[in-house]
């Protein structure tokens, strides 16, 4: 009987560690989107010079990063305990939370597709990305304190 508890206790902490590995790399691809974006919104901003080249390679790699997100991998039943703000609610919502992995998908591609060609042009394709980030972190991530 003991040394059952002991395998068990054993598995239930590698499965912790897996847990906190999915949640790791789930997080390094949002930071991973997080700095594509700041090259855009920098152009935006005024802070760098509008560089189409720039804006093409950031959208390249922000859309080779989203179109990887796999909802089944990388948010597992579970993963909403430990240190992590994914919220409970990606469970409870399954296909509303798949609807906005998939509403990303669609922006990046066409964003990465067609890259503005000017600053205006820029203004309106990061306005739409970000109006993705946001939709998808308002209903489907919680602030912890
Ligand atoms: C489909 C839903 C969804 C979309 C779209 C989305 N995110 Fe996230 N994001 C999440 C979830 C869920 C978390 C929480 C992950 C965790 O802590 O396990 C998160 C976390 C983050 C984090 C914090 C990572 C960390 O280190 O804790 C950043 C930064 C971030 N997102 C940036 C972005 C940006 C920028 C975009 C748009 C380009 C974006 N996200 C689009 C769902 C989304």
């Amino acid at each position: 009987m003991r040394r059952f508890i002991l395998a068990v206790s054993a598995l239930a902490l590698a499965t912790t560690a897996a847990f906190a590995d999915i949640v790791a790399d789930r997080q390094a691809v949002m930071k991973e989107n997080a700095k594509q974006v700041g090259v855009l919104a920098k152009m935006v901003k005024g802070e760098a010079a509008f560089d189409a080249a720039a804006v093409l390679a950031a959208l390249t790699a922000l859309n080779g990063n989203v179109q990887k997100i796999d909802v089944a991998a990388s948010f597992p039943a579970g993963t909403d305990k430990g240190d992590t703000t994914a919220s409970p609610k990606i469970w409870e919502d399954a296909a509303g939370f798949q609807a906005e992995v998939d509403k990303f998908k669609a922006v990046a591609a066409s964003a990465a597709a067609a890259p503005a060609q000017d600053l205006d042009a820029l203004k309106a394709q990061v306005g739409a990305i970000g109006q993705t980030c946001a939709s998808c972190h308002q209903s489907f991530r919680v602030k912890k304190g």
